[in-house]
């Protein structure tokens, strides 16, 4: 079936600061767009970014209801615009990963029946448990995360399961605090949403499933199986079967979209909604990453996905199962010594100008003659370490280097760190195998060369403003042909190109992996003394 370009596809993304739309027509192109910042735009829920940060600086949350008066302003814009949501065919979207939304018993029959004279901020006033949702940024569950990782056997048993080890922000943790701290609230929750899952809801006029994909950022999933781990979820919260609900694969058709969104904007009664899934695996949808591909952000913090076939979950990273592929894995590491790293040395060693910085990475040697260094000026999370660690061409630990020396040592240890991590997570360069680069530094070449070097792959640009919403709208599309067995890619293969920025330099690999030549054979030893026989 061939999508057609009268027909749109919309992409939703509730981020942590706003919500973002996109439609696309059957030839991908972007027909219309409309956004709604939280605090600027919201401001009687009184949010400083997005969120709520707690007196303990560790709780860090938002309100729901903000959510859902976001989704009103939002499409009401688009309405107001002359937006036609009479042509979308089918909808998906992403959340800010880890998230919970607790709805109070009866809202599902709620759901069903909302008024459309009404907003839905009107309808669902007082329908949710825990007004206001604990996300990603918080960071209280310490006590939960030991917890989860001692009653299942350790942090890398817990990782072998669920694809991470046990992480404050991850959702099982925050589940198990509200029903320790909560527990009135944990009890009357009918159902525990994802930001995703809660934001189809409000679209498909019932409880939508968690899709396979943003259910692994929970410790909750067996990211094999795409099942409920039964000995997670005991070590959460009792009877949270029951409230998760079932997963589902990323591509699914929930359903159409509810009666109230067809009365109230005209949305045609047999668009589909598509399963919302997580931001990070939006933006690989948006990117339209492929095996043996990996996106490198390079922002104030570094972020990389990769796409995986055969996953080996570790301690450091994520392994999440892909979003566009039923088959396949995605994993996610974030670095938080990133751009303020780079800037930190280029202050320090290229008087505060990226033309020095670059022209001393143009200058200086592949490898940098065996010099090496790990920057760590906060405390890292993919390791969690802390220092600046340089060490020679004779391994030994050394105070300093040159600028020159230091500036390269900076950038291919970053890069170096990001293709370890991958590689121990499973990931594998394969014929093929391209780099996206994307975020504030993409824009420089001479970093890009380095990443080429370092990933022996080429590297591309993409302009990925609004890769996570643009990719559910890609999903969207995506959803309704594939369970002809349609692949993503080729239901995508319109979308524009990334465009080729720099290419490996030849010879680079032996540069950067020289490994030394095998020590002399030792002579006999005595078994005695273990001096050197002649
Ligand atoms: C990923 C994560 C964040 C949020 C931000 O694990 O916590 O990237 O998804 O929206």
């Amino acid at each position: 079936m061939a999508a057609s370009t009268e027909s749109y596809y919309l992409g939703f993304d509730f981020s942590t600061q706003q919500l973002k739309v996109v439609a696309v027509d059957g030839n991908l192109n972007v027909v219309h767009q409309a956004n709604v910042q939280f605090d600027s735009e919201l401001p009687e829920f009184r949010t400083q970014g997005g969120v709520h940060i707690h007196a303990d600086r560790l709780t860090v949350t938002s309100p729901v209801l903000m959510w859902v008066k976001a989704l009103d302003l939002g499409l009401g814009k688009m309405k107001n615009a002359g937006f036609d949501f009479s042509r979308v065919r089918a909808l998906s979207g992403s959340g800010q990963q880890h998230g919970s939304v607790y709805w109070k018993k009866g809202t599902n029959q709620v759901l069903r029946d909302l008024d459309p004279g009404k907003s839905l901020h009107e309808l669902l006033q007082n329908r949710f448990t825990v007004p206001d949702s604990p996300v990603w940024m918080d960071s209280s569950t310490t006590e939960q995360c030991l917890h989860l990782e001692s009653a299942m056997g350790g942090p890398q048993r817990v990782a072998d399961i669920t694809g991470s080890r046990a992480y404050e922000r991850f959702t099982g943790s925050q589940i198990a605090k509200v029903n320790e701290y909560s527990p009135m609230q944990y009890q009357e929750a009918e159902r525990i949403s994802l930001v995703s899952s809660f934001a189809a809801s409000l679209l498909l006029g019932q409880y939508a499933a968690i899709d396979y994909c943003d259910g692994s950022g929970m410790n909750l999933m067996d990211i094999f199986s795409k099942q409920w781990d039964e000995s997670c979820l005991l070590a959460t919260a009792p009877e949270l079967k029951e409230k998760l609900g079932t997963t589902v694969p990323s591509s699914t058709v929930l359903g159409p979209v509810s009666a109230y969104h067809v009365n109230r904007y005209g949305f045609p009664e047999d668009c589909k909604v598509v399963a919302f899934t997580g931001d990070n695996p939006g933006s690989l949808a948006g990117m339209r990453l492929q095996e043996g591909d990996i996106a490198v952000s390079l922002g104030t913090s570094d972020t990389v996905f990769l796409w995986i076939k055969e996953p080996r979950p570790t301690v450091e990273g994520h392994i999440f199962c892909n979003p566009v592929d039923g088959t396949s894995y995605m994993a996610l590491l974030c670095y938080k010594n990133g751009s303020l790293t780079r800037e930190r040395i280029r202050n320090e060693c290229a008087g505060g100008s990226w033309e020095v910085f670059s022209s001393v990475l143009k200058s200086t040697p592949i490898g940098n003659n065996g010099n090496m260094g790990i920057y760590f000026d906060s405390v890292e999370i993919t390791p969690p370490a802390v220092g600046v660690h340089r060490y020679n061409n004779e391994n030994k630990k050394v105070a300093g280097f040159p600028a020159q020396e230091e500036i390269r040592a900076l950038v291919e240890g970053q890069f170096l760190a990001k293709r370890y991590h991958a590689e121990k997570l499973g990931y594998k360069i394969i014929p093929g195998t391209r780099v996206l680069a994307t975020g504030g530094a993409s824009s420089n070449k001479e970093i890009l060369q380095v990443l080429s070097d370092v990933f022996n792959a080429p590297v591309y640009t993409i302009d990925v403003a609004n890769s996570a919403c643009l990719g559910c709208a890609y999903r969207a599309l995506h959803g309704l042909v594939a369970e002809s067995g349609v692949s993503f890619a080729e239901a995508v293969r319109k979308a524009p190109e990334p465009q080729l920025s720099v290419s490996p330099t030849p010879g680079a690999k032996k540069l950067l992996f020289y490994s030394p030549p095998p020590p002399p054979p030792q002579g006999r030893r005595c078994s005695q003394c273990g001096g050197e026989l002649q």
